[in-house]
């Protein structure tokens, strides 16, 4: 045989196929593994950059009507794998935790709008997609992530560094787990910082794909700590559909863009008869932010939430399951653009 396919050839075929939402390439993102030309066969391995990518059956799609029509008829089989491996940022920079690649935090302007449940729920639906996640809870006055979880017990010491609480598949710190019940937290700004730089950079997160940080409301002093201590991936701005929610979330992705902290979208949450739906959706679209999804306002979720299994929003006839993984789905799909198109914005100095 004389012309015997190459490797060269399989990448030559595939040029021109793109990531949809990264608008590159895939040799050129280098996911494209592992090729193999047999006889009559190729196969070979998309790596996406994310196993929550909502995108995947749409590039194995594109890659095999490529490959089918440009190489030679003599390739019979083609055969097309799909692998994740979530990226981080290409540089390492000052404030960076080791081993954790991604940091998100989820704010909005106003209290009660599901931030909480929303910082669980994102945490929790990456961690169904097979990523390593964990989730701290910066709400220090009024923690809520244990309870969510149901997480509890006091985090080990190990010299240095705390060891956070393992509970359902997620790493988990919360000033809740420092406390007694009953007891509030009286602390004044500096503390504060410090508790927050403890968090981040005294905890063993150990190898983490993602970090989901929940704020508490309002544009306070934790997201200002947090902008300080280290370059965030990006933030998640939550508000409910009515129109004086929606000022606060303005309020709140000014205070982002302020820091210096990428906003990475908008979640619509409660979105239905009560307070109505659809304005988070234009309110994005206005201030050129993406729209990550909305989740109807349901009784199962306060339930759950109330019982302390948030993770059974996932259960597989549960109908916040859907719109939640949609939402989860793109968001990781806006830390991969985060990561891949943009070099990260440097921390926040500010002088004290
Ligand atoms: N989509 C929803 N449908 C029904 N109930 C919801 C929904 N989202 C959140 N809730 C409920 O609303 C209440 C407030 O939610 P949550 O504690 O997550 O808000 P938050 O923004 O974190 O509040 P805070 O500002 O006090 O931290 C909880 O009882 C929660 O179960
Ligand atoms: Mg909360």
């Amino acid at each position: 045989m004389a012309n015997a396919l190459t490797q060269q050839d399989v990448i030559a075929a595939l040029k021109g196929v793109k990531d949809p939402d990264l608008h590159r390439d895939l040799t050129d993102l280098g996911m494209i593994r592992d090729i193999v030309v047999g006889a009559d066969s190729v196969s070979l391995t998309v790596n996406l950059t994310t196993p929550a990518c909502p995108m995947k059956e749409q590039i194995k799609r594109e890659v095999e009507t490529a490959l089918r029509n440009r190489l030679p008829e003599s390739i019979k089989s083609i055969s097309i794998n799909l692998t994740a491996e979530v990226r981080g940022k290409s540089t390492r920079e000052k404030g960076d935790i080791p081993g954790v690649k991604n940091v998100i935090a989820v704010g909005s302007g106003k209290g009660g709008v599901g931030k909480s449940t929303l910082a669980a729920s994102i945490a929790l639906g990456l961690r169904q997609y097979g990523s390593s996640v964990g989730l701290m809870d910066a709400d220090i006055y009024g923690p809520s992530i244990p309870h969510l979880v149901g997480a509890s017990g006091r985090p080990m010491a190990m010299g240095e560094r705390i060891m956070p609480i393992e509970a359902a598949g997620l790493k988990v710190m919360s000033m809740g787990f420092l406390l007694e019940p009953d007891r509030a937290v009286i602390m004044r700004g500096p503390m504060l910082h410090g508790v927050i730089q403890q968090f981040l950079h005294q905890v063993e997160w150990g190898e983490l794909d993602y970090l989901v940080i929940d704020l508490p409301p309002g544009t306070g002093d934790v997201p200002l700590s947090l902008a300080q201590a280290l370059p965030l991936t990006g933030a998640v701005v939550v508000c409910t559909p009515q129109a004086v929610a929606l000022l606060d979330a303005v309020r709140a992705i000014t205070m982002f863009r302020q820091l210096k902290v990428p906003v990475l979208g908008m979640v619509e949450n409660m979105s239905g008869e009560i307070f109505g739906r659809g304005g988070a959706a234009r309110k994005a679209e206005e201030l050129g932010i993406p729209f990550l999804g909305e989740l109807p306002m349901m009784s199962s979720i306060r339930e759950k939430g109330d019982a302390g299994q948030a993770g059974s929003v996932f259960d597989e006839h549960s109908a916040s399951r859907m719109p939640l993984l949609g939402i989860v789905e793109r968001l990781a799909a806006q830390i991969s653009i985060q990561n891949i198109q943009k070099p990260k914005m440097p921390t926040l100095q500010i002088l004290s």
